[in-house]
This record gives structure tokens, C-alpha cells and sequence, in this order.
């Protein structure tokens, strides 16, 4: 009904705003009609007219790029403190024709969690935080809107031998992280995140809690890597906590092109998706000074996370990879919780409560883009993506080895295709600040020329890519309606043929196709071939 008076409105061209305001006067007044009475939702709505919009607003949005005075704005942010919220959400946003964006740690790299084309509501999961960790079961709830930080410092303060596979920025949200497939430096000995996932409470299309066992197990294999936002809000997540040592042991090396670094990444492509498990190398081009004054070069970190103790680790990389020449000086020996601050870039000596911190703001702008590689990059190559990341100037690339337990999972165990046979992922970045006085469009362009450049030496037909590094340049669809042959563009390249049976569980259990964004699943793609 609502819906069909707003067209009417849109069609006799009265303005869109006043379209909106009917409706979402209607809709905030629906709310309160599927909320147990005993948990309101009144203060859970932020209107744009409130004190708090702005601030809710902003506290996650992680990309200054989506902040700007043009970005669409949402009509309402409904920042649910109770499951009921959530399901009113829903519901409500259903029947009155309202798009809803689902936002927990706020990181899409599109900001597709909080800006939309047409009129839209935030459904936002921060206040969900509750992590309950059970040792002896070796597992644990987490909820939506909690943090990997939060995660991780709670892990450990129930366990020292415990930990969890997944990402490294501590900021990052449960929400989108693990539905997006979720990895980090503990993926070569236990895989991603969705491979130690084992059950989910999410709320349906119609308003309904369900878990594993109500879901089926379609719907609970399409949540493990074919992002939540297109089959329901997803509450919380059950993982399966794995064994790691007391002590594990990180290192940091960097070597210059002068230093050799081409050589050194030449090789690290041949050996570190065939390493022992326990050792996971990642590497870092970066851009740096060089020797003369003005002048630019490439710097290559080589990040090194060891499930073990340095002593183990020095006669291993001496006998595989020798060209790194790590020392013992460069290796620390720290608990499983003291590497999750290494890798994320903490001073050392920062006390671990950092984690459990949720910085409001943002100071950066950025872009990232993905690629997957199958076959080494001659050193000819490398030499080209060095020139190509100096032309893109404020930039990094991060070079992530597969192989070990990633290579023993079948490509369908989970939407996420790319198992056995991947070398290596790649993360193209490039970050500004505001005072760095870059042009959006200009930088983000560099970007896309660069990705152009690369396209010789990465996947083909698909060219591939990760759906946790949402990228929009690799096909996307309007707001308000997906178009079956662009989502197979995409489609193909984030799940390959997993994309279908993704399709057929959307056909199911969204048949309407009410959760939908620019790079949402269809409800069931017509010609399979
Ligand atoms: C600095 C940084 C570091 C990163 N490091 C890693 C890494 O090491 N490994 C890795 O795998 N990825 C990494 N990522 C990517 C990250 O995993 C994805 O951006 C992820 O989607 C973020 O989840 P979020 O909840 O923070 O984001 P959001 O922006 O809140 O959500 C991302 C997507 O998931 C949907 N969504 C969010 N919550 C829910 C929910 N409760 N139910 C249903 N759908 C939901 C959103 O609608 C959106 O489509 C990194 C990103 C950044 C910015
Ligand atoms: C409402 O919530 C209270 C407390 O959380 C609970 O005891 C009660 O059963 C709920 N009522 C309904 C109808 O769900
Ligand atoms: C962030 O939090 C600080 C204090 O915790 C507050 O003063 C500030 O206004 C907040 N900023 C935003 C954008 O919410
Ligand atoms: C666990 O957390 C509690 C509360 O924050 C704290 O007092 C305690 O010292 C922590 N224990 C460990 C082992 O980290
Ligand atoms: C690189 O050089 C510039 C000046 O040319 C200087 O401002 C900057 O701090 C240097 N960066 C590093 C990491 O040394
Ligand atoms: C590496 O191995 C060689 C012989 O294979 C040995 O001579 C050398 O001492 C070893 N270096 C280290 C650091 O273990
Ligand atoms: C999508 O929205 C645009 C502008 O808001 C409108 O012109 C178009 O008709 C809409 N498409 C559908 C399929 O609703």
C-alpha cells in the first residue's frame, strides 16, 4: 500500500523528499508494533533531526571517501539493542518498500554498509558485542557488531593455547568479516574464518530468528563466504577455536630493490605457498625513500607469523628460503595475543586493552582492489608492478601465500572458491589524508590504470577477486535493482560456480530479493551456462 502511494507521488513528480517523509513517518511508527514491550526501540532510532544522527552516523564509517556533503545519507539509523529491533527493522522496511544497509564494523571498502543510491535505512549492529567464549568446548559465540579485536582479547583471556583464524586490522566487525570468508596469517594451518564457523543466528527475509538447524544447510553454506547482506541479518556467529603454541614467533624484515628485492619476492612466489603449515610469510611492497634526496623506491616488508619457536624456525627458512636472510635478531618470540598487536602495527610494549578500542573516527581515504595469483611473476613482472606502484604514488600491496590447509578444501566446501592451486592474494591500497589535498577521482583512477597493467600475470577469464576487498570497477548494479547478467560478472569472480548455488539459496529463502546492494546475489540466475 505504502509503496504504491510513493510511486504515485514519485510518478506526478512531487519531490522525492516528501515521498520519503510520509514513508518513513509510517515506518518508524511500525517499529514499535514488532518490538516486545519490554525492550522499546524509541531509543534506538536516530532521525537526521536528532543531536546523535551525525555522530552514530559517523563513528563507522571507516572511508573518508563515503563521508563526503554529496554521499547519500540515510533516512534513519536504527541502532538495535535487541534482537526484536531487528527483526521490526525487517519487517518494517519490507512491507513500506525501504531498502535497509546492515552495518557492523563499517570496513566495506565501498561503504556499501552505509550509503546507498536510493531512499535507505542504516539497520546498525555495533551494540551487539557479546562474546562468549566456552574453553573446554573449544568454541565460542560472538555477536555481529563485536570486534576481531574483542574477539581476540577475549579468546585469550579465557585460554593461552587457543586462538582464531581470521583478519588483522582489530576494528574490523564479526558482521561482514566472517560472511565475506574472513582471512589472516593463521590461514595456512586452519583456513579462513567460515572453516571454523559451525553454527549462526541470523533474522530471515520475514522477520524470523532461525539458526543452523532452522535455516538448512543451504542457507547456513551461502553465509560462510557469500556475504550476509544479501540473505539476512546475521546476530551471531558460533566458531570453533583451534590449538595454537604458547609462544609463536613473528618477524619484520625489509629489503629495498638496491637490496634485492625483486630476487627475494621472485622466490618467496615459488616457496611460500609450499612452507611448512605452521609458517605463514607475507609480503609487503611498499614505497620508500631512496638513497638520493627526492628520489622514490620500493621497499618489501616480509611479515612473518612462525606457529612455533625461533629455534625451529631459523633451520626451516634456511633451507627453504635462504634468499630472505632473517637472522635470530630479527624474530621475537610473543603469546598468540601479543603477535594479533604486532601485526596490526602497535608500538611495542602497547598493553593488549587495545583491542578491546573503538576509535569513532577516520582520518583516511582509500581504495583497494584484489587479485589472485596462480602462476609465478617473472622477475620482468615484478619489475613492472614496482613502476606501476611509484606512478599510483601513496600506495601499498600486500602479498598473501595460500597452499597448506587453503589447498585442502574442496573449491564448493564454502562460496569461496579459491582453494588449491592460488599462490598468492593481492591487496592493492592506496590511502590519503585530507591534508594530502589528492583528488578522489584522480588517485582512484591511478589505481585502475595500475590493475590494468597487472592484468598479464593474474587469473584469467574470470580475473578474480575477493569479496572481502569489495571492489565496484568489477561489475556492479544499481541500488534498487539487480540485473541477472551484471551479477554474473561479478558474480563469477568472487565464487566462480559457487555464484549459481548462491543464486538458488537467495531463490529460496529471499525469493523477493529485499536484501539487495550493488553487488547482492539474485534470487537465481535463469541460464546457468
Ligand atoms: C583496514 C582493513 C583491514 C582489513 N583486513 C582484512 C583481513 O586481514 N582479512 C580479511 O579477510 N579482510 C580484511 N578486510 C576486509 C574486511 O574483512 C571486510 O571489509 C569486511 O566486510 C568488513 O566487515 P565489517 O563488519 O567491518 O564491515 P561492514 O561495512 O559493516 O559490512 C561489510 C558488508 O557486510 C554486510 N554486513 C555487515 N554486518 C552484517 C550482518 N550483521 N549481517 C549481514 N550482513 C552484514 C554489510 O552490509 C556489507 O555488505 C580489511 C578491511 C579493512 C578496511
Ligand atoms: C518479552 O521479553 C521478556 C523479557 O525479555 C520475556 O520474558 C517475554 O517472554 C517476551 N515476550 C514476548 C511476547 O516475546
Ligand atoms: C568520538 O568520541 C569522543 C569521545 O569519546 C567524542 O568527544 C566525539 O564527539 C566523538 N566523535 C564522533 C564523530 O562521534
Ligand atoms: C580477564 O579479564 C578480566 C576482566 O577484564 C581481567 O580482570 C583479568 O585479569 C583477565 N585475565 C586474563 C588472564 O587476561
Ligand atoms: C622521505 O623523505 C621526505 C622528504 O623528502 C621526508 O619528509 C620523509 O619523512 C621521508 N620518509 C621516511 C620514511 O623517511
Ligand atoms: C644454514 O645452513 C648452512 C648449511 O646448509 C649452514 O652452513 C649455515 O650455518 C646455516 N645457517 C643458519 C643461520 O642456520
Ligand atoms: C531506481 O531508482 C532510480 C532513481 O532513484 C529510478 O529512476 C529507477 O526507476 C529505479 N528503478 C527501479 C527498478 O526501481
Amino acid at each position: 500500500m505504502k509503496v504504491s502511494i510513493c510511486f504515485i507521488i514519485f510518478i506526478i513528480s512531487v519531490s522525492l523528499a516528501a515521498c520519503d517523509d510520509s514513508t518513513l513517518e509510517s515506518f518508524l511508527q511500525c517499529l514499535p508494533t514488532h518490538v516486545n514491550s519490554s525492550n522499546p526501540i524509541a531509543k534506538a532510532i536516530h532521525k537526521p533531526s536528532d543531536p546523535s544522527f551525525q555522530s552514530t552516523l559517523e563513528a563507522y564509517v571507516k572511508n573518508l571517501r563515503f563521508l563526503t556533503p554529496t554521499t547519500p545519507k540515510p533516512l534513519a539509523i536504527i541502532a538495535a539493542t535487541h534482537e526484536s529491533h531487528v527483526q521490526a527493522t525487517v519487517i518494517c522496511a519490507k512491507s513500506h518498500g525501504l531498502q535497509i544497509r546492515i552495518r557492523s564494523g563499517g570496513h566495506d571498502f565501498e561503504g556499501l554498509s552505509y550509503t546507498s543510491k536510493v531512499p535507505f535505512i542504516i539497520l546498525d549492529m555495533f551494540n551487539f558485542r557479546k562474546i562468549v567464549v566456552q574453553p573446554y568446548q573449544e568454541a565460542a559465540w560472538v555477536e555481529a557488531g563485536a570486534t576481531l579485536g574483542e574477539l581476540y582479547y577475549q579468546i585469550a583471556n579465557q585460554s593461552s593455547i587457543h586462538a582464531f583464524p581470521a583478519g588483522i586490522c582489530p576494528t574490523v566487525g564479526t558482521g561482514g568479516h566472517f560472511s565475506g570468508g574472513g582471512y589472516g596469517n593463521l590461514m595456512r594451518k586452519f583456513g579462513l574464518s567460515v572453516d571454523n564457523i559451525d553454527d549462526a543466528r541470523i533474522v530471515d527475509a520475514n522477520g524470523r530468528i532461525l539458526d543452523r538447524r532452522t535455516m538448512g544447510e543451504d542457507l547456513f553454506w551461502a553465509l560462510r563466504g557469500g556475504g550476509g547482506a544479501s540473505f539476512g541479518v546475521i546476530l551471531s556467529w558460533r566458531i570453533k577455536l583451534v590449538r595454537i603454541p604458547e609462544k609463536v614467533t613473528v618477524f619484520r624484515v625489509g629489503r629495498t630493490l638496491e637490496q634485492g628485492a625483486t630476487d627475494i619476492v621472485y622466490r618467496w612466489q615459488e616457496v611460500a605457498p609450499e612452507l611448512d603449515n605452521d609458517l605463514f610469510i607475507r609480503v609487503m611492497p611498499t614505497i620508500a625513500n631512496g638513497t638520493r634526496k627526492g628520489e622514490k623506491t620500493i621497499q618489501v616488508l616480509f611479515i612473518g607469523m612462525f606457529l612455533g619457536k625461533t629455534d625451529r624456525l631459523l633451520p626451516l627458512i634456511n633451507k627453504s628460503f635462504p634468499e630472505l636472510g632473517l637472522q635470530r635478531k630479527d624474530c621475537e618470540e610473543v603469546s598468540w595475543i601479543e603477535s594479533t598487536l604486532f601485526w596490526a602495527e602497535f608500538p611495542k610494549g602497547t598493553p593488549i586493552d587495545v583491542l578491546l578500542q573503538r576509535p569513532n573516527t577516520t582520518l583516511f581515504f582509500s581504495k583497494g582492489k584484489s587479485d589472485y595469483v596462480k602462476d609465478v611473476i617473472p622477475k620482468s613482472g615484478l619489475e613492472a608492478i614496482w613502476k606501476s606502484m611509484l606512478k599510483v604514488g601513496r600506495m601499498f600491496m600486500q602479498f598473501n601465500p595460500y597452499g597448506g590447509r587453503m589447498s585442502e578444501l574442496a573449491e564448493t566446501s564454502s562460496p569461496f572458491p579459491h582453494r588449491a592451486g592460488y599462490r598468492f592474494l593481492i591487496l592493492y591500497s592506496t590511502d590519503w589524508e585530507e591534508k594530502d589535498g589528492i583528488d578522489t577521482e584522480k588517485q582512484v583512477n591511478l589505481l585502475r590504470e595500475m590493475y590494468d597493467a597487472t592484468a598479464p600475470y593474474m587469473t584469467k577469464e574470470p580475473r578474480e577477486a575477493f569479496l572481502n576487498y569489495r571492489d565496484l570497477d568489477i561489475g556492479s548494479n544499481p541500488s534498487n535493482h539487480t540485473d541477472f547478467k551484471t551479477s554474473k560478472v561479478y558474480g563469477l569472480k568472487y565464487f566462480k560456480k559457487n555464484f549459481f548455488r548462491l543464486t538458488e539459496v537467495k531463490a529460496r529463502v529471499d525469493p523477493d530479493n529485499f536484501f539487495n546492494h550493488e553487488q547482492s546475489i539474485p534470487p537465481r540466475y535463469a541460464n546457468h551456462n
